[in-house]
């Protein structure tokens, strides 16, 4: 049996209950949220599209508590983030909340293990050896561990942002256009490696796209438009997801 570091009591892994959230803008106040509700279940993986502006990234930083909302409730696991202090809420996501990055954010004079184990180093946490070789063997990386990020390609690298991203067990990994400077074949392989991985160990994740290939890599697609959830499909193509986004008015 796989162990995890989370409560995986509940079968809910994140919780959003009519989430709004307002930029104070110059003239006009930007309304980026504007009440959105979703359940995601422990162990799934889920893309958010939408059209440049729709709310995609205010979506991921105020559900992975990098940013708070203006109104609603955020539940991560069993915890409502909402009604931490700012000090909890870094505590809180640095247990149990993983990130990818578009930039992959590797440390270029750290070699490769050594990035995906920093996490951990940072938040003082014993290193264990038999987690990281499983993680290492599922992302495909064992022949990379020497090296350094300079000596990866696009699409290695952010295999091991991934596995740097899982190596504390979050019980939910957010990425924000992850693919986004890959091509699209590669970017639909490195998705489907990340979900593979997080399935196999009961990580839920929630991955910011617009390429309709890689969204298709996940169980279920949610559209976003003007800061409001607007489809919600399960199972679908890549050709599904174009057409929708066009009627959506992509
Ligand atoms: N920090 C911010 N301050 C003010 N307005 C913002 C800020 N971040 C995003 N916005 C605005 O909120 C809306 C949604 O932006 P964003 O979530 O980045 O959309 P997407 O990721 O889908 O492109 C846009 O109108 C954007 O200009
Ligand atoms: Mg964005």
């Amino acid at each position: 049996m796989t162990t995890t570091a989370y409560d995986v009591s509940t079968s809910t892994a994140l919780r959003l209950v009519d989430v709004h959230k307002t930029y104070p803008g110059g003239a006009q106040p930007v309304a980026a949220l504007r009440g959105v509700t979703l359940t995601l279940p422990s162990g799934s993986m889920t893309s958010v599209v939408g059209q440049s502006g729709s709310g995609k990234s205010t979506l991921l930083n105020v559900a992975a508590g990098l940013d708070v909302p203006t109104s609603g409730r955020v539940v991560i696991g069993s915890q409502d983030t909402t009604g931490l202090s700012a000090d909890g809420l870094t505590r809180y996501r640095r247990e149990h909340v993983g990130f990818v990055f578009q930039a992959y954010n590797l440390i270029p004079h750290l070699g490769v293990l050594d990035n995906i184990c920093l996490p951990l180093v940072l938040a003082g946490r014993e290193t264990d050896p038999v987690w990281v070789d499983q993680l290492v063997d599922a992302l495909g990386l064992a022949d990379l561990v020497a090296r350094r990020p300079g000596e990866l390609s696009g699409g290695q690298a952010q295999r091991v942002a991934i596995a740097r991203a899982l190596v504390t067990r979050p019980a939910v990994v957010f990425a924000d256009e992850p693919t986004g400077a890959l091509d699209s074949r590669t970017g639909a392989h490195v998705l489907g490696v990340l979900r593979a991985t997080a399935r196999r160990f009961g990580q839920t994740v929630v991955v910011v796209t617009h390429d309709a290939q890689v969204a298709a890599t996940a169980d279920r697609v949610l559209y976003l438009a003007d800061g409001l959830v607007v489809h919600d499909e399960a199972g679908a193509t890549a050709e599904q997801v174009t057409t929708r986004l066009l009627a959506i008015g992509r």
